[in-house]
């Protein structure tokens, strides 16, 4: 398994180019199998869970044609396989987001059950209620989803008894080919589902609400082909950000949006940061001082999201003061504190809750990565720290971060990558 070979000695300063959303690019090649004819998808990222994703569609038959900058052409209409095989579901838990178009386009979806991770149980049972209330046959055997429905789903008045991302995005993506109107009410609110949405808009979908918690659906009998350009990735983003202000430097990430992080904004001037923005970047200096800790609660769009909690966490491990964190969304998302504590941090988990005492500075160690956000922790506390840290196990920080090493390199980081 590859690592990563970290030196805490750069001054870290630069530009960095953000790449496209992960998590809006799941759901949107997804959705592309409602499609009546290809459409065309760009600003796709260049990440592992893209090319499972990729694999996926390919291995039900849709058409696939990738272009010089990963944009892809996808053509749905060879479908001939309604079946999200375990290997491919057990690598990556957003295949999940197959079953509402297969069943919304088909009638039938065979999704492999997706396993808990790292983070947490990750269960699907709003998935499935939701679409049982819009007609859809479910039952589980072998491991497996079965989902059926005669005819066309049925369009219903749902409420989400949780806000969840991926059920919102999984009864968005079924609503908009049923028959009649699906109201889905305590829908996320995510900029990853806006920009779903506008995708589903561009193909043709009628829907009203988006970007509130309520969402109102039409369905209409077909959708037709489109082209679509996948929004920035505001969690690259936001990692960049807590890595230039860890490191006391001063950083500038373009292509990028600031509109769809004001809660992390916020955290990052409480802590000290200078932050300037324009249309597309997002400028964070520290001139040079050390960041204060800022306590902060996860919790759904538009709070602070979870997905940027453990990059946070390893500002604060440095920061001067003490701050709580309080992990809302996932029961085991506190992980990276005993990695962190490792290199020296001091670090109290109380429940969902990290007491966090900043410490003058870490101390380099090899350190093992357990899930995506808190490989890109340890990542940043490895680029402050005294001497060398090495990162074990970076397949979870390739599935959702493009060639992290470039990118910090381009930041004056001394980190490189060797083959395990
Ligand atoms: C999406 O996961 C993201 N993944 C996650 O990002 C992100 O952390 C999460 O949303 C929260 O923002 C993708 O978009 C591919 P949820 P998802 O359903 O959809 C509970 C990353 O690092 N729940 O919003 O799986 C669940 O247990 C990844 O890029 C149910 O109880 O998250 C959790 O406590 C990690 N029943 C809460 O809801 C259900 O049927 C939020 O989960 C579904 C969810």
């Amino acid at each position: 398994m590859d690592k990563l070979i970290i030196k805490g000695d750069g001054a870290i300063s630069g530009t960095l180019k953000i790449s496209g959303a992960k998590n809006s690019a799941l759901p949107i090649l997804a959705a592309s199998l409602l499609a009546d004819g290809p459409v065309h998808i760009g600003n796709l990222p260049h990440l592992n869970d893209i090319t499972t994703m990729i694999t996926l569609l390919r291995c039900m038959g849709v058409e696939i044609t990738l272009n010089e900058k990963l944009s892809v052409e996808i053509d749905p209409r060879s479908v001939n396989e309604l079946t999200a095989p375990y290997e491919l579901v057990k690598t990556m838990r957003a295949s999940i987001l197959v079953l509402g178009p297969l069943l919304a386009r088909h009638g039938v979806a065979n999704v492999s059950f997706p396993g808990g991770c790292a983070i947490g149980s990750r269960p699907v049972d709003i998935h499935l209620k939701g679409l049982e209330a819009m007609g859809a046959k479910i039952s589980i055997d072998g491991g497996f989803i079965r989902a059926r429905c005669n005819g066309r789903l049925k369009g219903a008045n749902i409420t989400m008894e949780k806000v969840t991302v991926g059920a919102t995005e999984n009864l968005l993506m079924a609503a908009v080919l049923a028959k009649g109107t699906t109201v889905l009410h305590n829908a996320a609110r995510e900029p990853e589902i806006v920009d779903l949405a506008e995708f589903l808009l561009a193909m043709g979908a009628q829907i009203e609400g988006i970007g509130t918690g309520t969402l109102r659906v039409h369905g209409v009998s077909r959708l037709n082909s489109c082209a679509f350009t996948v929004m920035p990735d505001r969690i690259e983003t936001g990692t960049f950000l807590a890595a230039g202000a860890a490191a006391r430097g001063k950083v500038r990430m373009t292509h990028t949006r600031a509109d769809t992080l004001d809660a992390v904004l916020l955290k990052f001037e409480e802590a000290g940061a200078h932050i300037s923005t324009g249309d597309s970047w997002i400028e964070l200096d520290m001139k040079g001082n050390r960041p204060k800790a800022v306590s902060f609660r996860t919790a759904p769009y538009p709070a602070f999201p979870t997905d940027i909690q453990s990059q946070f966490m390893a500002m604060n491990a440095v920061a001067e003061g003490k701050a709580t964190v309080v992990e809302t969304i996932f029961e085991n998302r506190l992980v990276q504190v005993h990695e962190l504590n490792r290199m020296g941090a001091n670090i109290v988990l109380e429940g969902n809750t990290a007491i966090v005492t900043g410490v003058e500075s870490l101390k380099g160690a090899p350190v093992m990565a357990s899930d995506l956000r808190a490989s890109a922790s340890l990542v940043i506390a490895g680029m402050v720290a005294k001497g060398t840290t090495i990162v074990d196990r970076i397949y979870h920080i390739d599935r959702g971060y493009e060639c992290i090493e470039e990118k910090l390199q381009q930041l004056g980081a001394n980190i490189r990558r060797v083959a395990g």
